[in-house]
């Protein structure tokens, strides 16, 4: 079994990822500072696969730790980097905290990578390197805009990280934009678990419905769109996870065309919020208390993806529907809730 390192693989995507990767057949190794996720995670993991993968309270910003262990782990064959922090408010903030931990990380595993000959590397990366397009939807061409917080700059910055290491070592990258993940593993044992307010939709959405937020506000009505609501590319987490076991296996069987590629990770499909408040009305059943309220300061109008080159290239398509991503994090958060 090819064993695999999946850094911050007990949090939201990471999570769903170690599910696929075992069931493809790898040894998913998990680092993890639980800084933004819960030990519990690896419990709901094992109820999924029947297998508990191996995991390590390691904090990336430690050289030393990381160093050590590399050395305790020479048969890594290829690195899932999810590890980073991802509030963007909370960047804009604290913005040496996101340089720090987004960054540092990235060059502490890289030289890992060079001194263990370890050649096969994902990085999650983000549609927010598009800015606002200048059309729809978004290839992978499109330029990089600048970035309008220092999370998302810590995303243009590793994948210029990325590129300049790979020109001139044996390392070969899969950088993949993921549009907006949303949704939770369809068994309900794993999904997603903000810390505090969410700042995203569909968990602000189901708190709501949850009754532990009050009302949902919807930030704006009065952009250019149909219904005046932003619009959006949700993937469903499952989609998303599955990507990343077929980049894995692109990279280890050598198929990949350069060292360095890139893929949007999107379903394709704009949806605005309205659209998504409704459908999470339909489908749950659930009346949502929500009101219009101003615009939210730095929120694109309209971002979806072209996913001709994820499809054709790499083989990959997404699958799920919005209404079974939105009835999959309705599911989950209702088990939240019963077990605290
Ligand atoms: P998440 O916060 O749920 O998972 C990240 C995990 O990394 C957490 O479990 C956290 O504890 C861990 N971590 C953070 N810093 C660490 C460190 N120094 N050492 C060890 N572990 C550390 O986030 P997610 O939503 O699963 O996102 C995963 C990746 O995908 C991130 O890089 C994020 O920027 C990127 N991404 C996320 C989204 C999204 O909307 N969720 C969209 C685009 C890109
Ligand atoms: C979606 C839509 C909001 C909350 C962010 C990051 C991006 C990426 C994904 C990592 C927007 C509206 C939201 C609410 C609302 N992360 N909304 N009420 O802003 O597309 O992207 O997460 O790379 O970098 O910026 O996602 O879920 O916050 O918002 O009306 O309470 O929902 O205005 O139109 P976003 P989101």
């Amino acid at each position: 079994m090819k064993k695999i390192l999946v850094t911050g693989g007990l949090g939201y995507i990471g999570s769903h990822t170690v599910v696929e990767l075992q069931n493809a057949g790898f040894q998913p190794v998990i680092i993890d500072n639980l800084s933004n996720s819960y030990i519990g995670v690896l419990e709901g993991i094992t109820k999924i696969t029947k297998k508990s993968p191996v995991f390590e309270n390691l904090d990336l910003r430690n050289k030393a730790d990381v160093s050590d262990f590399f050395r305790r782990n020479q048969d890594i064959e290829g690195i899932i980097h999810f590890a980073a922090s991802k509030a963007v408010g909370e960047s804009v903030e604290k913005p040496l905290l996101y340089y720090e931990n987004n960054l540092n990380t990235l060059i502490y595993l890289l030289q890992e990578c060079q001194a263990y000959g370890i050649d096969n590397f994902i990085f999650s990366s983000s549609c927010t390197v598009y800015g606002e397009p200048d059309s729809l939807p978004i290839t992978e061409e499109a330029p990089v805009k600048e970035a309008t917080s220092p999370y998302g700059n810590t995303k243009q910055i590793s994948e210029e990280i990325l590129r300049d290491t790979c020109s001139v070592s044996s390392l070969k990258t899969i950088a993949l934009r993921y549009f907006n993940p949303v949704g939770a593993h369809e068994s309900a044992h794993i999904g997603e678990l903000p810390m505090g307010v969410p700042q995203n939709l569909v968990p602000f959405i189901t708190q709501t419905a949850a009754g532990i937020r009050e009302q949902l506000s919807v930030f704006g009505d009065d952009y250019p769109t149909e219904d005046g609501s932003c619009i959006r590319d949700y993937i469903h987490v499952v989609d998303l996870a599955k990507a990343h076991v077929v980049a894995l296996e692109r990279l280890l069987s050598e198929k990949n065309e350069s060292n360095f590629e890139v893929f949007n990770l999107g379903t394709g499909r704009g949806s605005s919020v309205l659209e998504v408040v409704n459908s999470f009305e339909e489908t749950t059943g659930e009346q949502l208390n929500y009101k219009i309220v101003d615009r939210r300061p730095g929120d694109v109008i309209a971002v979806y993806a072209d996913t001709k080159k994820a499809n054709e290239v790499l083989g990959w398509k997404a699958k799920r529907t919005m209404e079974e991503a939105l009835a999959s994090a309705w599911k989950w958060e209702q088990r939240v809730r019963s077990e605290s």
